[in-house]
């Protein structure tokens, strides 16, 4: 089961949690060892664990190890201590409980909580969760009446608040993030209207953009992205609480104090539902798919771009590093990175749908395994974002090489195609005239512009000596001068919409 069965170094691993110190710190501990040498069960100190009263015999160690939570769902302490507090408001606008017992609840979780903030809890194992750990210090501070706290409420429906109160602290950051990366990418963008390089389709050269244009192609997907995570946002912003273990509660609740006391824009409409489902996780996993996928992209592009055969741009040196063995190596490990990270993303989102599918009407123990997923994606998609908002806004265009690059691959054949159509020649009749042409400038070693008027004139009488100003990299630019098109004039205008367009999320 383990391979690291002989590491006995863990004193919890060698006694029951129950007759152990139920302190043992696991903070640092996100999979426990499991000792199949230790004892499985013992005959003492039944009851310690918080819903002891109907069992028999004491929980084998080794699944008390296996069964917790706490190694990750700490994570989570302070959403859980700020649904308790509004619960516990709740409780008592609802006279369900006396206000000076949730004035002490209150206080004594405020105090749970700077204990956490100072690193000075100690998280235990046997106490299962953060929920049964936070409750369980509350009453060792506050005495018995900390054992009120839990009425009407039950751990499935405050695990449900808990994660959408973190995931939505969490998309906020994440969209906070990808704002300023497309700030950075307007900006790039206005700098670079009329730099010129090649546009490619199957990446063979295919005509001539403005970077500024392609600068705000990774604009727009992550304007989507942005708008998706927005969109989650929503649904993740509904409240669970008070749906207690999947039927709701006997007691007269009002879940629109605990919804106004936390922010949530919307109560779940029914309780086998709010404990059970995690598809608004999986939506926001989806989204940073998406996201992770556009980001590779990009990172795709820059690791291309800055190769030799390229050398269309240069990233600052803080997100290369070099080889051990290769002194002239620069190396883009930030966006190869970011490109690998997105493999891992796509996983965690089919771990969440893996672990949803068979699940049954309501909540089920296969749902603990939805936080370490998540979480890694959270993770991965922030730790990119922080990296790319840095470097994309600060890559550098080798002007020179773009424009060498765009005069070689005929990237003006269509503007000659579409001049021939405009003097009268049908399209497919002016494709042929090309092709004709650039079989001559491949023959002779030279871009069309370089051709002859004589040489071009030999494919088609509909060619006159204004024909060379359609065949300069500019020209070629500067025709394709509508909403969407390359023309710097109109990447100009779309960056000045791209300012309006961001402020909505701002
Ligand atoms: N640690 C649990 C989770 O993450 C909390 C809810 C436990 N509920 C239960 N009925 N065992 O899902």
């Amino acid at each position: 089961m383990n391979a690291n069965s002989s590491n006995n170094s863990n004193p919890e691993q060698n006694n029951n949690p129950r007759a152990s110190d139920s302190s043992t710190d696991v903070s640092t501990t996100n999979s426990p060892s499991h000792d199949r040498s230790a004892p499985t069960t013992t005959s003492s100190g039944q009851g310690q664990q918080m819903w002891g009263g109907r069992f028999s015999e004491a929980t084998d160690s080794f699944v008390a190890a296996f069964t917790a939570s706490v190694g990750f769902d700490q994570r989570f302490a302070r959403h859980d201590i700020q649904g308790s507090i509004a619960h516990a408001t709740m409780l008592k606008e609802c006279d369900i409980l006396e206000a000076d017992d949730v004035a002490t609840i209150i206080d004594g979780l405020h105090q749970v909580l700077r204990e956490i903030e100072a690193g000075e809890f100690n998280w235990s194992i046997a106490l299962e969760d953060v929920h049964m750990n936070v409750e369980s210090r509350l009453t060792d501070i506050v005495g018995a009446v900390g054992k009120k706290l839990h009425t009407g409420r039950s751990r499935n429906d405050q695990v449900a608040t808990d994660i959408r109160l973190w995931l939505r602290e969490e998309t906020d950051n994440i969209i906070a993030l990808l704002v300023r990366l497309q700030s950075g990418l307007l900006d790039l963008a206005e700098q670079h209207t009329d730099t010129i390089m090649p546009g490619f389709t199957h990446l063979q050269t295919a005509q001539p953009v403005s970077f500024g244009h392609h600068v705000m192609a990774w604009f727009e997907m992550l304007y989507r992205d942005t708008e998706r995570l927005v969109d989650a946002r929503r649904r993740i912003n509904q409240m669970p609480l008070g749906s207690a273990a999947l039927a709701g509660t006997t007691f007269p609740i009002d879940r629109t104090i605990t919804a106004e006391l936390l922010g949530f824009e919307g109560i779940c409409q029914n309780s086998l539902d709010a404990v059970s489902d995690r598809d608004f996780a999986i939506e926001f996993t989806s989204a940073a798919s998406i996201l992770m996928m556009h980001l590779s992209r990009m990172s795709e592009e820059i690791i291309l771009w800055m190769s030799a055969q390229f050398n269309f741009v240069q990233i600052p040196d803080r997100f290369c590093t070099g080889s051990s063995i290769m002194p002239q190596k620069k190396n883009p490990d930030v966006p190869e990175l970011v490109r690998g990270k997105a493999a891992r993303v796509f996983g965690q989102l089919m771990t969440l749908l893996s672990l949803m599918k068979s699940q049954p009407l309501a909540y089920n123990k296969d749902n603990q395994e939805d936080k370490e997923p998540l979480f890694d994606c959270v993770d991965t998609l922030t730790g990119s974002l922080l990296a790319f908002a840095d470097m994309l806004p600060n890559i550098t265009p080798n002007k020179e090489n773009m424009r060498a690059a765009t005069m070689k691959g005929y990237a003006t054949a269509t503007d000659l195609a579409d001049y021939l159509v405009r003097n009268g020649v049908a399209f497919r009749d002016a494709h042929e005239v090309v092709g004709n042409a650039v079989a001559l400038g491949i023959k002779e070693g030279v871009d069309l512009s370089d051709l002859s008027l004589a040489q071009l004139q030999q494919f088609s009488d509909a060619i006159g000596d204004d024909v060379f100003e359609y065949l300069t990299l500019e020209g070629s630019l500067a025709a394709r001068d509508h909403l969407g098109g390359t023309a710097p004039n109109q990447v100009k205008q779309a960056v000045s919409r791209g300012r309006t367009r961001l402020e909505i999320f701002a």
